[in-house]
């Protein structure tokens, strides 16, 4: 995301280069949360890491249905491309942030239900999970950078975890509040940022076929820089909205200011759904990069998922839906 203000503790894109990550994949399908950090982080997170070398938290493979009603038309990404190429703020700002997600701690986890809901406090993830089936959707994410991957991702419809919440009547929208560590997320230092990350949807949104809490993705739990252990998968709508490390799920009937909106609204509006002819303000949106290959290709309205979502906003065009 290109909102540019470079501080003493970050360092340039160019010089975070992947190559300095070696990557272990080893130790896959061992559960979750079993010896989770190479380098722990130290009590207050810095920038840059120092270990070259970056062994990832074991993975759990997880068992899914596969969900083929929303075909990608698309070939997968890699999934070496796909768990190493990031943005996730609070590890600091280059796409290169696997090293530092490894101090974040997703087991135990738990979900805080607020607002107007007849379910106040928290529920673990553990719980959650017993009360959903999982299944694997292939989407295409399209991020308002212009680049874009093609992910097969492991979870159930956010509207689950909507239901779990017992929304009062009147609820409007639904906001995820993520997590919030500073003793182990360098970005948090970054005080111009609006933490925490925060994000919200419309109920009709929420409730969308398409709406998805991912758990995990390519059969195995979420890695720490993909937003374990659990994040929003919003297809139709530019990355950004796809919330990671869901801490907090509140229900309101006012329309919340998320993270993108209230550093930058002209940039970065609530609505963000995709669309090629609605240019960024510095750069166009008609075509995106697909991780992995680098082709460039033309990028569709509401992300290709137009026969979903589109409907939605039938009596919302005054509304600035695109950008
Ligand atoms: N969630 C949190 N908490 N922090 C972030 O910085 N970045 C967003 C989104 N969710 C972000 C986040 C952006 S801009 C994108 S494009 C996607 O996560 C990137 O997801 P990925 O790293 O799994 O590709």
């Amino acid at each position: 995301m290109l909102f540019h203000r470079r501080r003493g503790w970050e360092i340039p894109e160019r010089l975070a280069t992947p190559e300095s990550v070696v990557v272990s994949r080893r130790g896959l399908g061992i559960a979750a949360g079993a010896g989770l950090l190479a380098a722990a982080g130290p009590a207050r997170a810095q920038w840059p890491f120092s270990a070259a070398k970056v062994v990832e938290a074991p993975r759990a493979p997880l068992v899914s249905t596969k969900n083929e009603k929303f075909t990608p038309g698309r070939a997968l990404t890699d999934e070496a491309e796909a768990t190493s190429y990031n943005n996730f703020y609070e590890f600091g700002m280059s796409k290169s942030v696997i090293a530092a997600a490894q101090a974040l701690k997703p087991d135990p986890w738990s979900v805080e239900f607020a607002g107007m809901t007849g379910k106040p406090g928290k529920i673990g993830l553990e719980d959650i999970l017993k009360r959903v089936s999982l299944e694997e959707r292939v989407y295409r994410h399209r991020c308002v950078e212009a680049w874009a991957m093609t992910v097969p991702w492991v979870g159930f419809p956010l509207s689950e975890l909507v239901k779990m919440g017992e929304p009062k009547a009147g609820t409007k929208y639904v906001v995820f509040t993520t997590l919030a560590d500073d003793k182990t997320m360098p970005g948090l230092h970054q005080s111009f940022y609006p933490w925490p990350y925060t994000e919200g949807v419309t109920m009709a949104e929420a409730g969308n076929d398409l709406s998805f809490i991912a758990v995990g993705m390519y059969g195995k739990t979420l890695p720490k820089q993909n937003g374990a252990p659990m994040r929003l998968v919003l297809p139709w709508k530019y990355g950004f909205k796809s919330a990671k490390s869901i801490v907090k799920v509140t229900f309101t009937d006012k329309r919340p200011v998320s993270f993108w909106e209230a550093l930058q609204d002209s940039e970065y509006g609530f609505w963000a759904n995709v669309n090629p002819e609605v240019p960024h303000p510095r750069w166009s949106q008609a075509r995106e990069r697909l991780l992995g290959s680098d082709e460039m290709v033309k990028t569709q309205i509401w992300n290709g998922y137009g026969e979903f979502v589109a409907a939605m906003y039938d009596d919302l065009k005054k509304e600035r839906l695109f950008a």
